[in-house]
């Protein structure tokens, strides 16, 4: 019986990648191992979108390569491997297989070789590759990601995804439909759906509102939730589904990258500031009480005091619940590379402390606002401190209960009774205590 320990950083999308990959190997006779000094073969799967990202990476690549023994397999996959490839295996002498987002499928013949002693790297892209086939191997709990989409079509300047997970593509609805008719047989009652421009979805005449509307119709299935959408791709349809499709959660992360025009068109983002709040506008007023994330980056270049100035506002005006802020990172291969008036270190990091501390406070006085509210929770897994539950609210706040660990499923009716400014402490509302 061989081992696989399998490492994830970066977005959702490479935790559903991991799962696939447990999959991949799985039928081949693989068991999951946590501890890297037990396995035969190590894959870290990793993120490109930010170089701290990737140098994270080569850090950790040194010291796992401390557990390997003769024979055993070391392996950089996702979307670092992509952008890197072969060039890779020259620069971690000790690194053995080098595969890209659309090579899973080989990774048991690839790690054959590369236990005999043939180090390859698998970059190609394969467009109709949606591992259709192969069961993802999860953690077994009440939530769920579910890939919808691979690739990307769109040109964002600042953006390496495109070269790295490739062409957009979209899986057919009915296959879907039955993943997560399997899922919710298990007990899963919240999926998330998972593409670059996940509200982009479309296969044949369906669109991503008829996604959500049959997803939603699927029984068991509580609670949806989707990452990451594109502003301009909320069609009037897509919020109409959302608005009448109950199980589709009142929480979008809607990624605005910059609140000034100029920025934006520099980014080649393909929407305005207004339109953006348009949106926002048009999703709040078809879903009562939805809460917004966003991605924000600065130090764009070429971006000045006053454009920054512009995205504290937007965060302001469209009085966003919460965002992940990035300082820009030169990607090479992007667009954005050829772009003059690169913006100092320096000025970046004071601009993002600035940011962080806008977003916070916000974030904060909206979530003191919320203390005394009663929201449905679904409890997700133990906190980490405290003997506690952490649940979620239908609008994306975490709160932590004072539950067993077999409540793990469950839905409560909790009363919010504080917060940290972010996180929320909640008590479960008896049905009596509602009548009092
Ligand atoms: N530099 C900094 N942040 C980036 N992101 C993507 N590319 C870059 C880059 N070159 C951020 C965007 C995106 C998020 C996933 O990562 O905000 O939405």
């Amino acid at each position: 019986m061989k081992r696989i320990y399998i490492e994830t950083y970066g977005c959702q999308m490479n935790v559903a990648d991991s799962e696939l990959m447990l999959g991949v190997l799985g039928r081949e006779g693989y068991v999951r191992a946590d501890d890297p000094a037990e396995a035969d073969v190590m894959l870290v799967n990793t993120c490109a979108v930010r170089d701290n990202a990737e140098q994270r990476v080569i850090g950790r690549m040194g010291e796992l390569q401390r557990h390997k023994r003769p024979g055993d397999v070391l392996g950089v996959v996702g979307c670092m491997a992509q952008r890197l490839g072969p060039a890779l295996l020259e620069r971690v002498p000790r690194v053995d297989l080098v595969v890209g987002p659309d090579g899973y499928r080989n990774l048991a013949e690839l790690i054959g070789l590369a236990a005999q002693g043939q180090r390859t790297a698998d970059t190609s892209f394969r467009t109709w590759e949606h591992y259709e086939d192969v069961p993802p191997v999860r953690e077994t709990g009440p939530t769920a990601f579910v890939t919808v989409q691979r690739g990307c079509d769109y040109r964002c300047t600042f953006c390496i995804v495109p070269h790295t997970r490739g062409p957009e593509r979209s899986r057919r609805l009915g296959d879907v439909v039955r993943e997560v008719q399997s899922l919710a047989a298990l007990g899963t009652s919240e999926v998330t759906l998972l593409g670059q421009t996940v509200n982009s979805y479309h296969d044949g005449d369906h669109d991503f509102a008829d996604l959500l509307r049959s997803v939603g119709g699927v029984d068991g299935i509580r609670r949806i939730r989707f990452t990451s959408p594109y502003p301009t791709e909320f069609t009037a349809r897509v919020i109409e589904a959302m608005a009448t499709t109950p199980a589709v959660c009142e929480h979008v992360h809607l990624p605005v990258q910059s609140g000034s025009d100029a920025v934006l068109r520099r980014m080649l983002r393909r929407y305005t500031r207004g339109r953006y709040l348009a949106v926002v506008a048009a999703l709040r007023e078809a879903v009562p009480g939805i809460t917004f994330s966003t991605d924000i980056i600065v130090g764009f270049p070429g971006e000045t005091e006053a454009q920054f100035q512009e995205t504290l506002s937007l965060v302001t005006e469209a009085d966003l619940d919460d965002a992940y802020t990035f300082k820009y990172s030169v990607r090479e291969g992007t667009p954005a590379v050829r772009l003059k008036d690169h913006v100092p270190d320096n000025v970046a990091s004071e601009r993002l402390d600035r940011l962080i501390e806008t977003v916070r406070a916000q974030a904060r006085r909206k979530n003191i606002a919320r203390v005394g509210q009663t929201h449905e929770v679904l409890v997700e897994r133990p906190a980490r401190r405290g003997g506690l539950m952490l649940g979620r609210t239908r609008t994306n706040h975490l709160v932590l209960l004072d539950l067993p660990p077999t409540a793990a499923g469950e839905y409560h009716t909790c009363r919010l009774t504080g917060t940290t400014g972010s996180t929320f402490t909640g008590a479960v509302v008896t049905p009596t205590l509602a009548v009092l």
